[in-house]
């Protein structure tokens, strides 16, 4: 098993001796895909993030944040999440031997991930309200000093977020022309445009949110006020919108084309893409942030059911047609 920290140490805010809280993250595939990217006109890679052991990128940055919690003494940690975050703190918490409290908006995220996070032992608190609203109440808790926030105001987590990009360079062996990632709260965007400067470059970074955040069936980005809007703002980052419906044809194609099933917010980057871009003809880097799984009740909503038939080879044969 490669740990993050160990193989990008020298390029993280740790010490030697801080304890590596580890699942096996990062060194995800980056996937070629020539069909697609056909399709939308573009030279199209994708970092498959949903190979990371929660099933989402979160777990990059907080190996990072739990390890640094555990070295600072933490005795418990919190975060507020839209079902990833949450199920990647409760999985490093429980590694660490530490206690999870996850504040999740009332009824508004995704089964599957809430099912996670549930079976990894956190605490789960549904807070009456929205995404922000259950996000105060974490940074309350950690002001008051009970427990260590590991959303991704936590710096640590920018830090471990930033080495996809490091990693994607590597492996390309020179940068792409543009990378494209989903924007929800902005913390990913924040970690890209640090892992660009950090290697010296000025790589356009495309930053895709819902046109319509607080409504947008893509749950894991539904999030009314980034909380780091400012920094992104500022990042240099593209900020485009897609519509719900552009998300759902995006993830149906990536699916059907490349045999590759993402949540729907996942596919925000390559909603982005199928419109006729000024990125046509580019090499271009879509992040492909959270697995399919995680969202089950949208894919029972899009993907035919199946058909019921007869234990009977000759029902079965004409039940393919
Ligand atoms: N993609 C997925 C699958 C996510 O879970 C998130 C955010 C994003 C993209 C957006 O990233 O917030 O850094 O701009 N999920 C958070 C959570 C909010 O609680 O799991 P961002």
């Amino acid at each position: 098993m490669t740990a993050l920290i160990d193989r990008f140490r020298s390029r993280l805010p740790l010490s030697a001796s801080t304890p590596v809280v580890s699942l096996g993250e990062g060194s995800t595939p980056l996937l070629h895909c020539p069909r697609l990217g056909k399709l939308l006109g573009v030279d199209l890679y994708l970092k498959w993030e949903a190979s990371n052991p929660t099933g989402s990128y979160k777990d990059r940055g907080m190996t990072v944040a739990v390890s640094h919690a555990l070295e600072s003494g933490a005795r418990a940690v919190i975060c507020a999440s839209t079902g990833n975050t949450s199920s990647s703190a409760a999985a490093y918490a429980a590694r660490a031997g530490l206690p999870a409290l996850i504040l999740i908006p009332e009824g508004a995220i995704a089964g599957g991930k809430l099912i996670q996070t549930r079976a990894l032992g956190a605490r789960v608190l549904e807070v009456r309200g929205n995404f922000d609203a259950a996000l105060a109440g974490a940074r309350e808790l950690a002001e008051r000093g009970t427990h260590a926030l590991v959303n991704s105001l936590n710096p640590y987590r920018i830090e471990g977020q930033k080495t996809a990009v490091f990693e994607i360079i590597e492996e390309l062996g020179e940068a792409p022309d543009a990378f494209v990632i989903p924007y929800g709260g902005g913390g990913n965007t924040r970690a890209y445009a640090k892992g660009l400067a950090e290697s010296g470059l000025t790589t356009p970074l495309y930053s895709i949110e819902s046109n319509d955040r607080p409504n947008t069936l893509a749950s894991a980005i539904k999030i009314q006020t980034p909380v780091h809007r400012p920094q992104v703002e500022a990042s240099g980052a593209h900020i485009l919108s897609v519509t719900d419906d552009e998300i759902v044809a995006a993830w149906l194609e990536l699916a059907r084309e490349e045999g590759l099933f993402c949540e729907p917010s996942s596919a925000a980057g390559l909603a982005f893409l199928r419109r006729r871009t000024d990125l046509q003809g580019a090499r271009v880097v879509v992040t492909i942030t959270g697995h399919g799984l995680k969202d089950p009740d949208i894919a029972n909503r899009h993907a035919p059911p199946p058909m019921k038939v007869d234990a009977d080879p000759d029902a079965i044969a004409a039940a393919a047609q």
